[in-house]
């Protein structure tokens, strides 16, 4: 009968342990709340450091405390009786010395940030002071009175935060019933009355971010090349941030021949794509980023019909840069490719380059030329012509009720694309800002730099339709500076000065593109352009909102090209392209058609138009629009620790979640650790005592048969 009794206790335990199993997790239901809409920090990591975010393994824990008040500061970092606790705070507290307290404390389990709709009055911006100061053109070697900022300080409002390292989860969290909910779990259990601690159960917030890769760049990735050799599931730890710049010239160029072209000479009008902040994938841009992209591509339209129609002498190309607040990413990988002969053009094609940065107007009408005092103070050539551009510009200017000024020679450029082509050759060119010296933009490279920074509203009572064509006083004055760029460019590539009239930028364009980047990217006009499978999946291409134009990891993390990129792509293949007669067959093998040619054009299927009467129907355009790889050249190099290019990487995670719920009391905790612990223990010991009397119990149990029958 020895066997009945150990069958029972198997049985019994067992039991016990489903039981548990299913009473946790029913309980767990209960007490849970996962939060949703969750913005994390996470870690990225370059030659020599790792900077974000993260939390532990299984997640960081704490009591939530609201920062409210400087008293609730000395409560969570010394007074409050329940460390560590997990912070969530006001926008208004999100500034460098509070965060940098936190991170110096041990009782700071985790910080969770309300993001509002508007920034501080006084400005944010958690970039450096100086960006990009490594990778641009000054040097000790060129101009070394320009380094590090030190004639001009850039962004004097940079606090550096988003290059810091924390030890412990950072999130933003936006949903207002979100955070209606963590707010009311505090009041109803943490809040002090009357300066006394609060009792148990108390509201707590779990937050998990934890992250793969450690230490910088060179480590991450000689770990990730071991594990590929040596590992059968290799797993990569981190990935270089990349993805596709967007280019397109006025004459059609072969793009699988490489190298120099004879005889051509190119003006290249550039804009930088992206942008970040202090969180991952969460960058609007708008003044620092979106208010070039438009400017561009708006030029690109008032432009392309007459470069057609009257071809100038020179070719005018313009380029998309992506990835420039990463040290110069998409710039540097194609002026890389342009000295290796990899590019359809090399830096001898290039007669003159014009940049926009950052030309939002919020400060007026004054726009600024800036230059390169360096290569205008060694080469006479240089000066001649940076001379002649800025008289260029400045006369079409004046037709145009904008304010151009140059700033005083002294002044070195501001961080641009356009450095990245100077440490390789001195070619004349000019940035184009509404800064004359610091940027007027007072939330540069932060989550606040949105719509409402460029002073986009709209008069209620609008339909989204009326909004995108609705011609706000922003577009208005971004038409008028698109109208600049376009001339300017017609010019300076040797264009018929009676020609200059036909070139005006479109205010409805520029109203539709603006609507489009920064309030709506799934409006019907982005639609109509796209290919007809992103509109019907409902893919996260056209998720509602402005894009985001945080770099990332290209395909691998967008599924397919970064949404911005791919509506630049799109947007210019609309612009410049032509409406063929191809079928969807024939647009993704236009080489079978005799009259088509890959070389020189991309095809694109797109949606196209619907109406109220009439349904979409898709086509396909021709267009001279191209992608090309915007992934840092050490990474080609294989040389991890570069100083000349950008070595940045993302660290991979397994998982990304927040979640609130109520601890019941220290002791209740011990107690039910205790009980866990006891459990465990029991059922050790049965264990051994099971498989050590084996012999003794399951021989019983065999011969118990023979003596029974
Ligand atoms: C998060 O989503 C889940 C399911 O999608 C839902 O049950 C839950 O209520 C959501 N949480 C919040 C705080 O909205
Ligand atoms: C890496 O980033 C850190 C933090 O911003 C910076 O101090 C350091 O100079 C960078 N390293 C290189 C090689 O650029
Ligand atoms: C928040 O909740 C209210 C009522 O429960 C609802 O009307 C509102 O749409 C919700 N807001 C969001 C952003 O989900
Ligand atoms: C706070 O203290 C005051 C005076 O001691 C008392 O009247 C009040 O009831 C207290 N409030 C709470 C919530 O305990
Ligand atoms: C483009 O260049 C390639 C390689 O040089 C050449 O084979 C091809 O014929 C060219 N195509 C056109 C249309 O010129
Ligand atoms: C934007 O709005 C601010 C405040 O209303 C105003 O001072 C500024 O002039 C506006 N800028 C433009 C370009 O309209
Ligand atoms: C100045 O120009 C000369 C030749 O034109 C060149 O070799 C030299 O590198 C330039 N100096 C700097 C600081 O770029
Ligand atoms: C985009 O908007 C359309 C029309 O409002 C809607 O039908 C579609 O579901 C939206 N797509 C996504 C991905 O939200
Ligand atoms: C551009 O888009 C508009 C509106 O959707 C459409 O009418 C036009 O045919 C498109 N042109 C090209 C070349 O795709
Ligand atoms: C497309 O148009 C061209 C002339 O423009 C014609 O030769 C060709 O047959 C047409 N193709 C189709 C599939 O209709
Ligand atoms: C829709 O159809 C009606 C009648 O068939 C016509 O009068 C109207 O112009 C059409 N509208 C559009 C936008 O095509």
């Amino acid at each position: 009968m020895e066997h009945l009794r150990t069958m029972g206790a198997f049985k019994l335990i067992i039991a016990a342990l489903f039981y548990s199993c299913v009473s946790s997790s029913s309980v767990e239901r209960k007490i849970y709340i996962v939060l949703n809409d969750t913005v994390p920090c996470v870690r990225l990591l370059n030659a020599t450091h790792q900077i974000g975010c993260q939390s532990s393994i299984s997640g960081d824990t704490g009591v939530l405390h609201v920062l409210e008040t400087e008293s609730d500061l000395d409560w969570i970092l010394n007074t409050g009786p329940h460390p560590p606790y997990m912070v969530v705070m006001e926008t208004a507290f999100f500034n460098r010395s509070v965060m940098l307290r936190m991170k110096n404390s041990s009782r700071v389990a985790g910080v969770a940030v309300i993001v509002s709709k508007t920034g501080p009055a006084d400005g944010f911006s958690p970039h450096t002071t100086c960006p990009n100061q490594n990778t641009g053109v000054y040097s000790g070697s060129y101009g070394p009175q320009y380094t590090d900022c030190n004639v001009t300080v850039w962004n004097p409002l940079g606090n550096g935060l988003s290059y810091e390292e924390f030890g412990f989860p950072v999130f933003a969290l936006k949903d207002e019933n979100q955070t209606e909910v963590i707010r009311k779990c505090y009041e109803d259990h943490n809040a002090r009355s009357n300066g006394s601690a609060p009792q148990y159960p108390l509201c707590a917030m779990q937050l998990f971010s934890h992250m793969h890769a450690a230490t910088d760049t060179v480590t991450c990735m000689r770990r990730t090349n071991l594990q590929t050799k040596f590992s059968i599931n290799p797993e990569a730890l981190c990935d270089p941030l990349n993805d596709f710049n967007v280019w397109l010239s006025t004459k059609p160029l072969n793009n699988s021949a490489k190298g120099h072209l004879e005889n051509e000479s190119f003006v290249i009008a550039a804009a930088r794509l992206d942008g970040r902040s202090f969180f991952w994938e969460k960058a609007p841009a708008a003044e620092g980023t979106v208010s070039g992209i438009v400017t561009l591509l708006a030029a690109v339209q008032a432009l392309y019909p007459v470069t057609q129609e009257a071809p100038p002498p020179r070719n005018i190309f313009f380029t998309f840069f992506q990835g420039e607040a990463f040290d110069y990413i998409g710039s540097s990988k194609m002026v890389y490719d342009m000295q290796h002969n990899e590019f359809v053009m090399d830096l001898k094609n290039i007669d003159s380059m014009l940049e926009i940065g950052q030309v939002g107007l919020s400060s007026g009408r004054d726009l600024w030329m800036h230059s390169d005092p360096v290569s205008r103070k060694n080469s006479s050539t240089v000066e001649e012509e940076v001379s002649a551009l800025m008289k260029n510009m400045t006369s079409v200017a004046a037709d145009l009720n904008l304010k151009l000024a140059e700033p005083d020679v002294t002044q070195a450029l501001p961080p641009s694309s356009f450095q990245r082509f100077l440490r390789a050759r001195q070619i004349p060119g000019l940035v184009l800002t509404d800064h004359q010296s610091a940027f007027t933009n007072r939330y540069y490279e932060s989550l606040y730099d949105t719509a409402v920074n460029l002073n986009l509203t709209y008069p209620d009572g609008l339909s989204p339709d009326e909004q995108m064509r609705y011609e706000t006083d922003t577009a208005k004055s971004l038409t008028d500076v698109a109208t600049l760029v376009a001339r300017t460019l017609y010019r300076q590539a040797g264009g018929e000065e009676k020609m200059l009239k036909n070139i005006t930028a479109d205010p409805k364009t520029v109203a539709q593109l603006l609507y489009g980047f920064l309030v709506q990217k799934n409006n019907s006009w982005f639609r109509s352009l796209l290919h007809p499978d992103v509109t019907k999946k409902g893919s996260s291409l056209l998720a509602s909102g402005p894009p985001q134009f945080y770099i990332g990891l290209g395909p691998r993390s967008h599924g397919s090209v970064h949404s911005v990129t791919k509506f630049v792509q799109y947007i210019l293949a609309n612009l410049t392209g032509t409406v063929t007669n191809l079928t969807e067959t024939q647009c993704q093998n236009p080489s079978d058609v005799s009259t088509e040619n890959k070389d020189l054009y991309s095809y694109l299927w797109v949606s196209g138009a619907s109406s109220d009467n009439s349904s979409a129907e898709a086509f396909c355009v021709r267009a001279s629009v191209r992608l090309s790889k915007a992934i840092s050249p050490a990474f080609e190099l294989l040389e991890y620790g570069s100083r000349d290019y950008s070595t940045w990487t993302e660290s991979r995670w397994k998982s990304i979640k927040a979640r609130v719920f109520l601890v019941a009391s220290r002791q209740l905790e011990m107690l039910t650790l205790g009980v866990g612990v006891a459990v465990l223990l029991l059922s050790l010991l049965v264990t051994y005592f099971i498989t050590s009397k084996a012999e003794l119990l399951f021989s019983a149990a065999r011969e118990a048969p023979a003596t029974t029958y």
